[in-house]
């Protein structure tokens, strides 16, 4: 397992650019299963858990070229099984974003039920509901979610989400573009990528009307075509990389940005004390206000409130705050994980239930500290980069799954960081 060894205390001061959008990537990649003809994606981030999307189409039968590194070529036509088998979908829960489009295109999908993880218990039941409401049979067998379409293929609806999700929006979008008739999702999630994943099904010849509002409208289509679509800018790496400028007192240019995906996140920043600029519609200057920074609070919210998926990140920076900072977290039930790491490096703060408070500012001292997550491993390595010592991150694995090549991103912009492999043989003598 790799870890990071990070020397911290180097103020960042350069240009940085952001990569396609995981979180818009993977559902795109699930929708070529919507056609057999090829869908040509760009923009598409390399980082794991693409890796592992391509994979699954792969295994499906779907065939998928790449003449660039960010450009994926997809002909899904050849589709001979219907299955995302357990050894994908435990590695990558986005792996349930295959079953609207099976079910839509072939009227059969069997899809592993995803577990619980480090965040949550993550059920799909939602998913799960809203086909049922489309017209398909749902049943759990030896662990995994089979799903048919009676007559072959769905039939549209109107479906209220009892809450927000975002992949089970996806989900029902992709399985209702192909359905007989229309159907209206109402209470959907309304982040970036599902608009940018409603603008591809369009491309393909779909007809879906309000994505990025509470109530989509989808007229089922008989046929969807080929495409060619670029990835959103990724906003959770943007907010990252706008903290990394922030913590460190350095000064970013952040570039190849969408900063109206992350108005909450930079209103946030800005309150607390860091100077953000929007250079241009794609571009960002950032850098630490000459104040300093104060303490605000923040509670997780979906889009366009603040994102869950930067509140590891904004916990790390309310560190270097002045003040007392609540964070409120209420999308998962458990993402703190990384707030008992960031006390191992000095961090003062206290938490119960959903809620934590973070004392600032206290000098963070280098340690040894263990990823849990995604978004968490992000916080450690902002924490690492302003501790004074040195910081060695284990289980980096789980960054690999969503930024891509953040090693090299941050030392070009001065940060000494460096990835630590180790061999089998050694890992074996030291678990
Ligand atoms: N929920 C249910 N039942 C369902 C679906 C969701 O109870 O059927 C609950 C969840 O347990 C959670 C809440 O609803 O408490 C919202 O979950 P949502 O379905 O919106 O999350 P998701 O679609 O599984 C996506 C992102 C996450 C991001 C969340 C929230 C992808 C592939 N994943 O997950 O991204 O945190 O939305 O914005 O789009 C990350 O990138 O690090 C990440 C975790």
């Amino acid at each position: 397992m790799d870890k990071f060894l990070i020397r911290g205390g180097q103020s960042l001061k350069g240009t940085i650019e952001i990569s396609g959008a995981k979180n818009s990537a993977l559902p795109c990649l699930a929708a070529t299963l919507l056609s057999a003809e090829t869908v040509t994606l760009h923009n598409v981030p390399y980082v794991k858990d693409l890796i592992t999307q391509r994979r699954l189409l792969e295994d499906l039968g779907a065939t998928v070229l790449t003449p660039e590194l960010r450009t994926h070529k997809v002909t899904a036509k050849n589709i001979g099984t219907f299955e995302a088998p357990y050894e994908l979908v435990k590695t990558m829960r986005a792996s349930v974003l295959a079953l609207g489009p099976l079910l839509a295109r072939f009227g059969r999908a069997k899809v592993s039920l995803p577990g619980g993880c480090a965040i949550g218990t993550r059920p799909i039941d939602l998913h799960l509901k809203a086909f049922e409401q489309l017209g398909a049979t749902v049943s759990l067998e030896s662990g995994d979610v089979v799903a048919r379409a009676p007559k072959g293929r769905l039939t549209g609806a109107e479906i209220s989400f009892e809450k927000v999700t975002v992949t089970g929006t996806e989900n029902v979008m992709m399985a209702s573009a192909l359905a007989k008739g229309k159907t209206v999702i109402h209470n959907a999630a309304c982040e970036p990528e599902i608009e940018d994943l409603a603008e591809l099904i369009n491309k393909m010849g779909g007809r879906i009307k309000g994505a990025g509002t509470p109530t989509i409208e989808i007229e089922g289509v008989e046929a969807l075509s080929g495409a060619e679509h670029t990835i959103i800018p990724d906003r959770i790496e943007t907010g990252t990389f706008i903290v990394a400028a922030a913590i460190t007192g350095g000064e970013l240019e952040i570039r190849k940005c969408e900063p109206k995906h992350l108005q909450a996140v930079i209103e946030k920043l800005r309150d607390s004390g860091v100077e953000i600029e929007e250079l241009n519609q794609s571009s960002l200057l950032v850098k630490c206000g000459a104040k300093g920074l104060t303490a605000k609070d923040i509670t997780t919210e979906p889009h366009p409130h603040f994102p869950t998926d930067m509140q590891a990140q904004y916990m790390a920076l309310m560190t270097q705050a002045e003040g007392i900072s609540v964070v409120k977290e209420t999308i998962f039930e458990n993402r703190f994980m990384h707030a008992s790491e960031l006390v191992r490096m000095s961090a003062k703060i206290d938490f119960s239930g959903n809620t934590a408070r973070v004392h600032g500012k206290t000098r963070l001292t280098g340690a040894r500290v263990q990823a849990s997550d995604l978004r968490a491993s992000a916080s450690l390595v902002l924490a690492a980069l302003c501790a004074s010592g040195e910081t060695v991150i284990d289980r980096v694995y789980h960054i690999d799954r969503g930024y891509e090549n953040i090693v090299r991103k941050l030392g070009a912009v001065g940060a000494k960081i460096e990835r630590i492999s180790e061999s089998p043989t050694t890992a074996a003598a030291t678990e």
